[in-house]
């Protein structure tokens, strides 16, 4: 049997995506009801950080407690990967213990190195390239506030980075326009472009982008690996700031969406971010919690 991996939005068909989302709202309900089962009662996530975490890393730990399952959190500092293990060795070795693995790391190639050599399923918990959990809490979290995203428009503010190319994939599975604003020299991936010609478009300006938009998002100018470039990005980005004269161009019930962690007043005004009739950056932050666990129930081929 294929062990399915969750490395991108494109590795489930569009139909499983969506059941995802309608059973991490049903979950959340369960929880908040006091009537959540424990599906996962016997097993074991893996939980493997090159990178540094709040949301991510709490969301999975405590999704997986929730479920009656137990996490390992796993730091390069503590284990042999971080002395040089080979990945493949590691993987090997990891997912002969566990049940599920989630990974954290720079290069895109590393964790499907991983994923090749692991006999359970590895989900991709953000690389330098994608961050696709994060789109199943934005999807989630934009159903729940105004119903389906098919047919919307979605403005995308900022760097072209591993958000972004996930806002990409997301716009094929989940059928909405995307227009990315962005700095010239700061664009997105150019082959996932080229492929999602037809969905998405690139502008240097970011209220051709954001007019009459249904969802504004950004991410920070300088991810986790860029902090020596970020005083130069801070220049390169003067005029990306998503604030409410910005959002007054957009459709008058749009919604503003920020993966977090956010830096007020650079890619996001303190005002908006706070605006709780227009941001929905608290809840989308919640929503990896139930989205994650709807995801690792999918892939162990658990009944929610
Ligand atoms: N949005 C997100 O992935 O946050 P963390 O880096 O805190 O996990
Ligand atoms: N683009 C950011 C997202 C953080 C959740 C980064 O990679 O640092």
């Amino acid at each position: 049997m294929t062990v399915q991996h969750f490395l991108t939005l494109n590795d489930l068909p569009a139909d499983e995506l969506r059941l995802i989302i309608d059973n991490a709202i049903k979950l959340k309900s369960q929880l908040r009801n006091h009537t959540a089962g424990k599906p996962m009662v016997g097993k074991v996530l893996a939980m493997i950080f090159e990178k540094s975490s709040t949301r991510t890393r709490v969301s999975f730990e405590a999704g997986t407690a929730q479920l009656g399952g137990s996490a390992l959190f796993l730091s390069p500092n503590d284990t042999q990967l971080g002395r040089g293990e080979p990945v493949e060795d590691s993987a090997r070795v990891i997912s002969s213990m566990v049940d599920i693995i989630m990974v954290r790391t720079f290069a895109h190639s590393k964790i499907e190195t991983f994923a090749k050599y692991s006999k359970v399923p590895v989900i991709n918990a953000l690389t330098d390239h994608y961050h696709p959990c994060q789109l199943l809490a934005d999807m989630q979290t934009y159903v729940e506030q105004r119903g389906d995203i098919a047919g919307k428009v979605v403005a995308w503010v900022g760097d072209g980075n591993n958000m972004c190319n996930s806002y990409i994939n997301a716009a094929a599975q989940f059928d909405f326009e995307l227009r990315i604003a962005c700095p010239k020299g700061f664009e997105p991936d150019a082959s996932l472009c080229r492929r999602h010609a037809n969905r998405i478009s690139i502008t240097q300006n970011p209220r051709d982008a954001v007019s009459g938009a249904d969802l504004v998002t950004t991410d920070t100018w300088a991810s986790m690996g860029q902090e020596e470039e970020k005083q130069l990005r801070i220049a390169q980005f003067k005029g990306y700031q998503v604030n409410h004269e910005l959002m007054s161009l957009a459709a008058s019930n749009a919604l503003f969406m920020h993966c977090l962690p956010a830096y007020r007043g650079m890619e996001v005004s303190a005002e908006l971010l706070e605006d709780e009739n227009i941001s929905v950056v608290w809840d989308e932050a919640e929503n990896r919690l139930h989205a994650q666990k709807a995801l690792m129930l999918h892939l162990l081929q658990l009944a929610t």
